[in-house]
């Protein structure tokens, strides 16, 4: 179906990216985006370090690699589990885990930063790699909701700097939304769509705008149906199957919001709302609010407005 079609378009491409782009990549952050972005960099054919300050992070992150690449497997490589044990053992051995992101920088053509969605922790991390990674090599933030030039801002590599926007779950989500600030060179852009487009990927270009195209979008959607739920006015069960049956989605509002992650949508929401206080599509959600405060963040720690 749709993903073996994707996953077998992917298998069959070359397993070596194309000449003179990126080789190597280096992933900051192991959660649940830079799992998918290190597992499909490797799965065609990159060099991958994947980098966590939390060594159990990245313990879950090869474990949420192999089963994923087992569900790939079994579906196309049905009648030869020969090959697909080798794409499975293939692309983990091109995956490095450490902590210590200074020296995984040293060599490497792409930094794709996928950490907590705050811009000082965003900050803190390019200014530490900036003059340590090599002057070729592109880095780029994979932010949901913050401006790419505000990140890009704290380094001496702005036109060597854009955004590559992955969807959850990586391995299956087929667009990236490419963003080029003001200052994002023609030859960085570029790099950026090949690569891109060597990980399997259908691209789209995007201004530096809040939250590109698709959450400029999805985000507030997300946030009125969450307010629906706090009025009263449906069950979260109904307001879910009301947009898988009523509107086609293929996860309801409030399922998508565990399933991104509720202090995600939460710092989303947060931030839009101190840059724009005026727009009313930027409200926080109270109830959002409260879940994360308890600690329910929706699947990933298993409890969020369902319980997994
Ligand atoms: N790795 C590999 N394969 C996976 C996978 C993973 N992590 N997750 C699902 N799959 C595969 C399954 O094996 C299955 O493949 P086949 O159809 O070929 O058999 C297929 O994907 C469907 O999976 P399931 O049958 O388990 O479940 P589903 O039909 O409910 O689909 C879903 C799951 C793909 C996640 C689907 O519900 C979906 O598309 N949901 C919406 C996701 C979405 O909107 N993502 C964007 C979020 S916003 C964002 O990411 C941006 C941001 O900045 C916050
Ligand atoms: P997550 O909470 O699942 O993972 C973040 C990981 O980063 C954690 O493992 C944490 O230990 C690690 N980390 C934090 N600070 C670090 C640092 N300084 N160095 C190295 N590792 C560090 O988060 P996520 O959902 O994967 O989101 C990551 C980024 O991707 C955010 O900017 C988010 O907005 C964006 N994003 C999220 C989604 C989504 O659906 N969740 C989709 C697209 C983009």
């Amino acid at each position: 179906m749709a993903l073996a079609s994707l996953v077998l378009r992917r298998c069959m491409s070359s397993n070596t990216p194309p000449a003179n782009v990126i080789k190597h990549v280096t992933v900051v952050g192991g959660g649940l985006m830079g799992s998918g972005i290190a597992q499909v960099a490797a799965q065609n054919g990159h060099e991958v370090t994947l980098v966590d300050v939390n060594q159990d992070a990245l313990k879950k992150a090869i474990g949420t690699i192999q089963t994923s690449l087992k569900r790939v497997v079994r579906k196309v490589f049905k009648d030869d589990p020969g090959d697909g044990e080798k794409l499975v053992s293939e692309t983990l051995e091109r995956i490095k885990t450490v902590t210590d992101v200074k020296e995984a920088v040293k060599e490497t053509d792409l930094v794709v930063e996928a950490i907590v969605e705050n811009l000082e922790h965003k900050h803190k991390l390019f200014s530490s790699i900036d003059q340590i990674a090599p002057d070729h090599t592109i880095f780029v933030s994979n932010t949901s909701s913050l401006s790419i030039g505000e990140i890009a801002s704290v380094t001496q590599r702005k036109d060597r700097f854009g955004g590559l926007h992955f969807f959850n779950p990586v391995p299956v989500m087929k667009l990236v939304e490419v963003i080029r600030t003001s200052e994002t060179s023609d030859d960085t852009y570029e790099k950026m769509m090949a690569f891109s487009q060597a990980v399997g990927k259908t691209t789209v270009s995007c201004k530096d705008t809040p939250g590109f195209v698709v959450n400029r979008l999805l985000v507030p959607y997300v946030a009125e149906a969450v307010r629906m739920l706090e009025r009263g006015d449906a069950s979260a069960k109904d307001i879910d199957t009301a947009m898988k049956l009523g509107a086609g989605y293929p996860m309801g509002p409030i399922e998508l919001a565990d399933y991104t992650g509720l202090d995600t949508n939460a710092f989303i929401m947060e931030g839009w709302h101190k840059k724009f206080p005026d727009e009313p599509l930027f409200r926080p959600v109270e109830l959002m609010r409260k879940l994360v405060s308890e600690g329910k963040l929706g699947r990933k720690s298993g409890q969020g407005f369902y319980k997994y």
